[in-house]
């Protein structure tokens, strides 16, 4: 009964009966997991749509909403018959790439990518994100860089006034393991917050990125008016510091899917 009501799209449209949520706990549960995944994938799908040209290089992002712009980039290929090259930014986008039948590029013969697609855990009104909830910040960043677009792709969770307003694991940074306890101490000293080494979930210790490096989540204190700008060229002072999640003056346009099936954009 249950599998019918979610087989019919019924919760697709983002409300859900006050009454069917007090009864259907665990099925409102799925039906919010449902509408994010869709929110993901409505936005991912008018990014590669509105920016996507024939005979282009095109970055390819990291996280669960890129894996539906690969989607949608595979149909348009299909359909459309693109002639494109996408730069992966970890060894997940390189994955899916390759299974969506996908041409597979690198920064040595395509160091110019006309237009990244990615993810971001979150967006602020100045377009300051943060990214690397997946880890993958340091690829993220060098592709973003050679880029001539940056555009985000998300739910309406990631879309913020301020950051650390909605997104609450801070903010990462990839950093040379034998290094990670100064670098904790100096950002701690310097701007106060906790800095938590990431652990991984399904093997002992740290996690280890695609580079070798672990990573730093800095829960910065909330309230505080920082320069992300000023912040983010500080903390990559630091030797061992590898690199941020803060991408400032990065990204030109965001697309954030909403539970009601539409779109909202912002533009840098
Ligand atoms: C990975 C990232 C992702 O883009 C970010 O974590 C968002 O992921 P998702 O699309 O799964 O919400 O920065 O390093």
């Amino acid at each position: 009964m249950l599998r019918h009501f979610l087989g019919t799209g019924l919760l697709f449209s983002g409300y859900i009966n006050p009454a069917f949520s007090r009864t259907f706990g665990t099925v409102t549960a799925a039906a919010t997991k449902m509408s994010l995944d869709q929110a993901k994938k409505i936005a991912a799908f008018k990014a590669v749509d509105e920016y996507v040209r024939d005979n282009t290089v095109v970055g390819v992002g990291s996280g669960s909403t890129v894996v539906y712009a690969v989607q949608r980039l595979a149909e348009r290929v299909k359909t459309e018959g693109l002639k494109l090259v996408c730069i992966p930014t970890s060894f997940q986008a390189r994955q899916l790439i390759i299974e969506g039948g996908l041409v597979l590029g690198d920064l040595e013969q395509h160091p110019r990518i006309h237009c990244a697609i990615d993810g971001a855990d979150e967006v602020d009104a100045d377009m300051v994100l943060i990214k690397g909830g997946g880890g993958c910040l340091l690829q993220e960043k060098i592709v973003a860089s050679c880029a001539d677009q940056l555009v985000v792709i998300a739910d309406y969770t990631k879309n913020s006034k301020k950051l650390g307003e909605q997104y609450k694991k801070g903010i990462p940074i990839e950093v040379v393991p034998m290094a990670y306890v100064p670098i904790r101490n100096r950002v701690a000293a310097k701007y106060g917050g906790k800095l938590n080494l990431r652990m991984a979930v399904a093997k002992a210790g740290p996690v280890v990125t695609d580079n070798g490096n672990f990573i730093l989540d800095w829960h910065f204190p909330e309230g505080g008016d920082f320069d992300w700008d000023a912040v983010n060229r500080d903390i990559m002072m630091i030797p061992g510091v590898v690199e941020t999640g803060l991408f400032v003056k990065m990204a030109s346009k965001a697309y954030f899917g909403l539970a009601d099936g539409s779109v909202t954009e912002r533009s840098a």
